[in-house]
């Protein structure tokens, strides 16, 4: 088994997923909203890069569908939610297809698509994830979201937890590139925690008064064993969930 991380959304354009499992991680904060979705009871989540997109979209599903996303962080115009995962409760939710479109996570959806297999991680469920990767034992890419083309820090840290999760179960895997090994140590530095609130996309989100947001999405003490797995619905791409037995909500 060989696993490979990068850095970017943009740097999946250029990458040769051929035959890989692909993990798509953007804590802060489109796989933590694209899991508490699920968990919620939502359908499917539809990941689109564009506004334009996710309108079109709208119009050819049948089913009840939320128009949801961000741009620089804030709600989009005339959608129904943000980018706020605790937004996505039950009653929001239960039984409607979401359409997300945010600036980084939806776009590392899109650029990976030519993978064997997609899932979604984040803090809120990659001990669950990692444990699905060792089950499913192919090669695997760890597709960090990041922040407009650059690296960021939460998004490697996920990418690292996970990485030493397979590790400690598998020490055969092969690391592959030099980012995938420079992440490595990222999971034991100490107060992991605390250190991720000085990334610099969290203090953005703290300043523009998402800080329960931050709190939720950097909190791996509500995990969840949802495990949002790329799927085609009427030949769209959406998430739906292949496993579930704990709900994040009732800590
Ligand atoms: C993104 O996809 O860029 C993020 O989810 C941005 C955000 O925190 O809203």
């Amino acid at each position: 088994m060989n696993i490979d991380v990068l850095p970017t959304a943009q740097s999946a354009t250029t990458y040769d997923f051929s035959g890989k499992v692909s993990v798509i991680i953007d804590v802060l904060r489109a796989t933590s909203v694209i899991t508490s979705a699920l968990n919620s009871g939502a359908t499917a989540v539809y990941p689109v890069s564009t506004i334009d997109e996710a309108l079109q979209l709208k119009k050819t599903l049948s089913s009840p569908s939320l128009l949801c996303g961000e741009r620089n962080a804030d709600r989009i115009e005339g959608f129904d939610l943000g980018n706020s995962p605790q937004h996505f409760t039950p009653s929001a939710v239960c039984g409607k297809n979401i359409i997300l479109t945010t600036t980084n996570g939806t776009l590392a959806f899109s650029n990976s698509l030519a993978s064997q297999n997609i899932i979604a991680a984040s803090l809120l469920n990659y001990v669950a994830v990692a444990e699905q990767l060792l089950c499913l034992s192919s090669d695997i890419c760890l597709v960090c979201a990041g922040n407009n083309g650059t690296v960021s820090f939460e998004d490697s840290a996920c990418a690292s937890l996970i990485l030493n999760h397979i590790v400690s179960r598998y020490p055969r895997v092969r690391v592959l590139s030099d980012f995938a090994h420079t992440i490595v140590p990222l999971a034991t530095l100490p107060d992991l925690p605390t250190r991720l609130r000085q990334g610099q996309h969290c203090q953005k989100l703290v300043a523009k008064g998402y800080s329960h947001d931050v709190e939720f999405c950097l909190s791996s003490a509500s995990q969840t064993s949802v495990i949002p797995t790329l799927c085609y619905v009427s030949s769209k791409p959406a998430l739906t969930i292949v496993q579930s037995d704990s709900n994040i909500y009732s800590a």
